[in-house]
């Protein structure tokens, strides 16, 4: 018998529950505090992986109270949250998102799994890839935007560069896809609340990542918390036994989210912890997070028949497959010894990162770059001089002070004596006094950089805002800047879009730096002097109002959509359907272009690839780099296709002046979409190509080609 048979066969009821349990450490400020039956637990063999324990020494003392104190000397893994970033903290994904860089996604993940298991971790909770289409939810923060194209892309990204080729390497981690699935249509962008998912868009729209990272070879996948129409992810067999594990041939980890079995009774599908305990693990859920539903109440549920010993088994199985990949069996203290270098190089990263991710929303006046030359510079706001902040949520071992704020990033590379700073007034509107000093700053200035935003805690997990504006006195405040008449760049920090039609009006320059991690000052200071091009464009739609909330380019049309002219037609009374800014939106320092759009063959088949060409053109004095969606559209389906569907993203830098030639060749497989009986298809007929530099519908450039031959697929 394998090591992993020979162990199945000599545990006891309550060891293999054990391998099932993932508890948690609590962390003091001299290192993690293991309460009393984390420590009898581990040694009895009753818990099988720890969560939010982190640094070499303590995974060290923690591993050996299981590998030279339990009966059967299992080794421990231990995960933790490193969504975007370990010790260094990356952007926030969402930000990430917006440099449309598969290979910047993957170095930063490669990087934060060298620090992760430097500290003796093992598994990490991400990437989060749910699409979100919904500024009020705050986890919107935490994930891909809106498209799925973009988040399968970045799926795979992410688990190549946390996972690498092989578990055993000790200079990476495992991932976990998570949240499986559909998360983001929360009602009401209430965290946690039922979503109501066709599954047509289930599987078009919240599936796609999943398969990505499932393909990709993600070693873990976490059920959501929430349910699809009453029936709770966490106990969802159609998805998770039938669809993930079945048709997706996911042979990996299911582990729940924290504490989400138990809640099966809040949901109302179980009344005990026994009956809760069953349902997630028949429908394949292998880890219990922080629940203790299984310890307490599979015993019961077996002697109930509610559920049998080969689930029990087969979960046990998975988690000893996967311990054995991490090398755990050949040497448990392999990631418990320091040994990364490297920081400079990661923080280097980060700041790449974050100038890659920064949106420059509007500059009508072209107020940017500022001049290097600059007289006096007033740098105010509540967020100016932030440094924890500029983490955003899920920080995870990164320091609160560690981030460069914004004034010490311009202050580097300004002479001192050019730059006057003041807060003005705090964040949430509780303390204004020092509002009139910072007036005065403003009106001595030549131009002024004005820090607004959210706090990191008013996004990620719980943090949902029904009326995603500026926090606190902040609107009021910015106002009075604007007043002054002295030119004003406002850098916004967020977790979300901001809705502030009124802002952007009056601004002269608004650049969205979401949160963009450790380097948050270089980065925005070298973007806000011409030393580096706002890279990023917007990966989800940047909404005027919370009331046109879902928002999203790749909606369907209907049968009645929107014309001004006919009253009849779905639209608002009191703005338009269009958002503030589309997806993809984002102003380059270079002048850019598109032009000389080909597509080819005008008929292709079924198995054929659609060759599509264009040039950009930078018709500016500055070098940018510049950004090309390739999106579809299929006017006529057996069902309604989506108005735009992304298919392909390029970038490239183009020198002042300059063009290039982006060209994509796309296989007709991948236009296939779901039939009304939910098989893939590729149906004949005409598909338009359509080529722009965002989703707003008055840049794109369109050709058309024809499918000749339908296939169904699948
Ligand atoms: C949280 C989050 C999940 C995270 C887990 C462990 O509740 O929903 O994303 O990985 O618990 O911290």
């Amino acid at each position: 018998m394998n090591r992993i048979d020979t162990l199945l066969a000599a545990m006891t009821l309550e060891e293999k529950i054990g391998q099932l349990t993932m508890a948690t450490a609590g962390y003091a400020i001299t290192g993690p505090v293991l309460g009393g039956d984390v420590t009898d637990g581990i040694k009895a063999g009753t818990i099988g992986s720890l969560l939010n324990v982190w640094g070499a020494e303590a995974s060290r003392t923690i591993q050996a109270l299981a590998v030279e104190n339990s009966r059967l000397k299992v080794p421990l893994f231990f995960g933790f949250d490193v969504v975007h970033g370990h010790r260094t903290v990356f952007p926030i994904p969402l930000a990430e998102a917006a440099a449309f860089d598969p290979v910047l996604w993957e170095e930063t993940a490669r990087a934060s799994a060298e620090e992760a298991a430097a500290d003796g971790l093992h598994m990490t909770f991400a990437p989060m890839i749910d699409i979100a289409r919904d500024p009020r939810w705050g986890r919107i923060a935490e994930g891909p935007g809106e498209d799925p194209w973009v988040g399968a892309r970045m799926a795979e990204a992410k688990v190549r560069g946390f996972q690498g080729a092989d578990l055993a390497d000790i200079t990476r981690v495992c991932a976990t896809a998570k949240h499986f699935c559909g998360y983001g249509a929360a009602i009401a962008g209430r965290d946690y609340a039922s979503a109501e998912i066709s599954l047509q868009t289930l599987h078009e729209v919240y599936l796609p990542p999943f398969v990505a990272a499932v393909k990709a070879g993600v070693a873990a996948v976490m059920p959501a918390f929430h349910d699809i129409g009453g029936l709770p992810l966490t106990a969802h067999i159609p998805l998770l036994r039938d669809w993930l594990r079945g048709e997706m041939g996911f042979e990996g980890v299911l582990v729940s989210d924290y504490n989400a079995i138990a809640e099966l009774i809040k949901h109302g599908v179980a009344g005990t912890l026994a009956e809760a305990a069953a349902l997630a693990l028949n429908a394949g859920v292998d880890i219990d997070m922080m629940a203790t539903a299984y310890s307490r109440g599979l015993p019961e549920a077996l002697e109930r028949g509610l559920t049998d010993m080969a689930h029990i088994d087969a979960s046990v199985r998975r988690v000893l497959v996967l311990k054995e990949r991490l090398g755990l069996f050949d040497d448990p203290y392999a990631r418990c010894a320091p040994r990364v270098e490297g920081d400079r190089a990661r923080r280097l990263l980060a700041r790449k990162a974050a100038s890659r991710s920064v949106v420059l929303l509007s500059n009508p006046a072209k107020i940017l770059p500022l001049p290097s030359r600059l007289h006096r510079l007033a740098v105010v706001g509540p967020l100016a001089e932030a440094r924890a902040d500029m983490r955003g949520p899920w920080s995870a071992a990164g320091l609160p002070d560690d981030p460069v704020s914004v004034v010490e990033g311009l202050r580097d590379l300004l002479p001192a004596d050019s730059i006057a700073f003041a807060p003005g007034i705090d964040l949430l509107g509780k303390d204004l006094s020092g509002e009139e000093a910072a007036l005065d700053l403003c009106r001595a200035a030549d131009a002024v950089v004005l820090c607004l935003g959210e706090a990191a805690t008013m996004s990620g997990e719980a943090n949902c805002r029904a009326d995603p504006g500026l926090p606190g006195q902040q609107r009021a405040f910015a106002e009075k800047v604007f007043d002054l008449g002295v030119p004003v760049i406002v850098v916004l920090f967020s977790g979300r879009p901001l809705i502030l039609p009124w802002l952007i009006e009056r601004a002269d320059a608004v650049l969205a730096a979401w949160f963009p991690g450790c380097e948050a000052g270089p980065a925005i200071a070298e973007v806000l002097l011409g030393l580096s091009d706002p890279g990023g464009r917007l990966p989800v739609s940047w909404p005027r109002h919370v009331g046109q909330v879902p928002l999203f380019f790749g909606a369907r049309s209907g049968g009645r959509p929107e014309n001004p002219e006919d009253h009849y037609t779905s639209k608002y009374m009191d703005m338009p359907n269009s958002p503030q800014f589309a997806f993809g939106h984002g102003l380059s320092y270079g002048d850019f272009a598109l032009e000389a759009l080909t597509v080819g063959p005008d008929e292709v088949s079924a198995d054929g690839v659609i060759d599509v060409a264009v040039s950009l053109i930078n018709k500016g004095g500055r070098p940018g780099l510049g950004c090309v969606f390739l999106f579809i559209h299929d006017p006529v389906a057996s069902v309604a296709r989506p108005l735009l569907e992304l298919k392909g993203v390029l970038r490239a830098e183009v020198e002042a002046g300059g063009r290039c030639e982006l060209r994509w060749s796309l296989p007709v497989a991948d236009l296939a979409f779901l039939g009304a009986d939910l098989r893939p298809r590729i149906e004949a007929g005409e598909i338009e190509i359509a080529v722009g530099r965002s989703a707003d519908p008055e840049g794109l450039l369109r050709r058309s080609v024809r499918i000749v031959t339908p296939r169904h697929q699948g």
